[in-house]
């Protein structure tokens, strides 16, 4: 009998992938006639669907692929991109994708990390919102509705557009797509005076596994705290977000500081981690560090560039500076006031005098393969711990291109209870850190080998039980488990904290049959 168990699973196993196959083929076809049969006006969906056959196939996949890691063969591609053009198409896809057994993906910018808005392992169909990218802007409120296939770079310039005086604080980085970034948390160079994107969301449309069209108060106020930093990915499609505009002076100062090893950078570093998160909230000093040859020594090096947003005139920065950041040694020339949407612009490291035009334009910014992790840090470090780190920038070969970026928190961050959204990293994290590695090519190691080493190293550093992450860096080193008990004993936790068995309550409630799903989606708790 011993014997005879695997062998039957090993015939058992064939017949289903053989099962599969050939269900899959016919799947196609008939996912298309339903898509074509239920939709209002069926010559406008066979405009939005591109199957493998469609010349334009590869470059709509590639288009909004922001991990060059996935464009390799090997990668799974999907059945269809469907990139609709209003609500009703997209009720379509979710109800013929359930009627026929096919994974929905839906992809706003595609900057997931590990690529789950655009590859998946089972048959699957990308919504791609490139097509729903609409922003109304009411400056008499200081509120905006904005699709969720918007770039966070269209809002910006559209807020411009209409007023000096208000901004959104949203990510650093131009190009996200607002469904992902906002309903994964999103923070940016505004954060610690304002919190979150998603702590300025209050309103949301919103598409669920029955196909029905939500707001706030049809979908009630679990499901719009879960979409608001739990994901969306896990819950249904968010259409539009209705967002609070915040105030931003006309003229904010923008300073970027550059210091290597040579210069004291480590003691700097150390000092950083008690001033940063503790410094008035108007303030943000975000530190960038790559490994480097210094042109003088010739030496490999770490350099750092202290990037400050303020939201004020230098005189007031550099009073603040000489006060609690001596260390530094900000001056005068190192300053430069700029109106806010010139200082977003120069965020999203365009520091060629660029106009604010370019917010506009997805592809301005060449694209890399990369893998990230992410780490918060509750107390300060070591000097000895960050000479530890600096040692693994030290590698030439795996960490040529690799970036470390220290975010502080503090101000508003702190004053947010962990509960009232999904993402708790709030009071008792100094800093949020990223380590990323970049390469050209689609070939994975010896990076990702290099990053997971840097990550063991970092563990005693950092925050523990659970030893948090951010969501908006996803990483599938952290667990890939579909079931209850994998992912509260993984992930779940970390990325949520004591927000996760609420959000797998609400995944429950409002998608039992648990169809929106991928590697690090919600379960439910059945
Ligand atoms: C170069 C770069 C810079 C970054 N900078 C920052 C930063 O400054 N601040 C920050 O907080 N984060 C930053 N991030 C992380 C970023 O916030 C996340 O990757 C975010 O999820 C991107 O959203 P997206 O719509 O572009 O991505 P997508 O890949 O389209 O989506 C990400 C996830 O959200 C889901 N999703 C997307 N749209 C919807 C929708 N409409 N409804 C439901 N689910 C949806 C996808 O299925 C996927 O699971 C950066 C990432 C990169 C690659
Ligand atoms: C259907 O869509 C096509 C293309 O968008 C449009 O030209 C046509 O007028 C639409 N027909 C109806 C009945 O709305
Ligand atoms: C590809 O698909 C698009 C969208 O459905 C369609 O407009 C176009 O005609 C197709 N092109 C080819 C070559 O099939
Ligand atoms: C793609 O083209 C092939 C041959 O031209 C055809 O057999 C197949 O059905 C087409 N597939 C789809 C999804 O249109
Ligand atoms: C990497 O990408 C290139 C070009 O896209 C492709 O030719 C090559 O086969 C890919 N390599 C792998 C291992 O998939
Ligand atoms: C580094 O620190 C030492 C001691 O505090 C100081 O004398 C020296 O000038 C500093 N070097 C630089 C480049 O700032
Ligand atoms: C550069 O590195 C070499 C070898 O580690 C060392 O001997 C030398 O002193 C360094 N030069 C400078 C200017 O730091
Ligand atoms: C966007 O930027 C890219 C890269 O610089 C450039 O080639 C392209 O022409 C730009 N597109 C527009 C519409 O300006």
């Amino acid at each position: 009998m011993k014997l005879k168990t695997p062998y039957f699973f090993l015939i058992l196993f064939f017949l289903v992938l053989s099962a599969d196959q050939f269900v899959s083929t016919n799947t196609n076809g008939d996912f298309l006639e339903c898509v074509i049969h239920n939709s209002d006006n069926s010559t406008s969906i066979s405009q939005v669907i591109y199957t493998p056959n469609n010349s334009s196939y590869t470059s709509v996949l590639q288009f909004s692929m922001n991990n060059l890691r996935f464009r390799s063969l090997s990668t799974p591609k999907p059945l269809f991109i469907i990139t609709p053009v209003d609500e009703s198409q997209i009720q379509t896809v979710v109800h013929c994708s359930k009627k026929h057994g096919i994974e929905i993906r839906t992809r706003s910018g595609g900057h997931d990390f590990e690529g789950l808005s655009y590859v998946s392992q089972l048959p699957f169909v990308i919504l791609d919102l490139i097509n729903l990218r609409s922003i109304t802007i009411d400056t008499q409120s200081a509120t905006a509705w904005v699709q969720a296939g918007a770039t966070l770079g269209e809002l910006y310039y559209a807020i411009a557009q209409k007023s000096r005086n208000l901004g959104f604080p949203g990510g650093v980085w131009y190009a996200l797509g607002l469904g992902g970034h906002i309903s994964g948390g999103g923070y940016g160079a505004m954060r610690r005076k304002y919190g979150l994107a998603a702590d300025n969301v209050i309103d949301a449309q919103f598409i669920n596994v029955q196909g029905r069209i939500l707001n706030r108060k049809t979908m009630g106020e679990d499901l719009f705290w879960a979409i608001r930093g739990g994901g969306g990915s896990s819950f249904g499609i968010i259409l539009s977000w209705k967002i609070k505009l915040v105030p931003v002076p006309e003229k904010v100062t923008v300073s970027s500081i550059a210091r290597t090893l040579e210069q004291n950078l480590t003691k700097i570093i150390h000092k950083w981690q008690y001033v940063a998160p503790k410094i008035h909230k108007d303030l943000d000093i975000r530190v960038l560090m790559f490994s480097v040859i210094d042109p003088i020594t010739g030496n490999r090096t770490i350099r750092a560039t202290f990037e400050t947003l303020f939201l004020g005139g230098i005189d007031r920065l550099l009073r603040l500076m000489e006060l609690e950041f001596p260390e530094i040694g900000l001056t005068r020339e190192d300053c430069t006031e700029m109106s806010w949407i010139e200082s977003v612009v120069i965020g999203s490291s365009f520091t060629n005098g660029e106009p604010p035009e370019i917010l506009l334009n997805r592809t301005a910014m060449p694209k890399n393969s990369f893998k990230g992790k992410s780490d918060f840090a509750t107390h300060p470090i070591s000097v000895e711990g960050l000479e530890g780190l600096w040692e693994f920038y030290n590698d030439k070969i795996e960490a040529g291109m690799a970036l470390l970026v220290l975010t502080p928190y503090g101000g508003r961050m702190d004053e947010i209870p962990e509960s009232a959204t999904p993402f708790p990293q709030r009071l008792g994290s100094l800093y949020m850190i990223e380590y990323l590695v970049v390469w050209d090519g689609n070939e994975t190691s010896p990076h990702i080998s290099w990053i997971r080493r840097l990550y063991n190293y970092m563990a005693s550093y950092v925050s523990d039980s659970p030893r948090a992450a951010y969501l908006n860096y996803n990483d599938l080193d952290l667990g890939v488990g579909a079931s209850y008990a994998e992912a509260s004993s993984s992930w779940g936790p970390k990325y949520f904290k004591n927000n996760f068995n609420r959000l797998v309550n609400v995944k429950t409630l409002v998608d039992p049959g648990n169809f929106f799903k991928h590697e690090q989606s919600i379960p439910t708790s059945f």
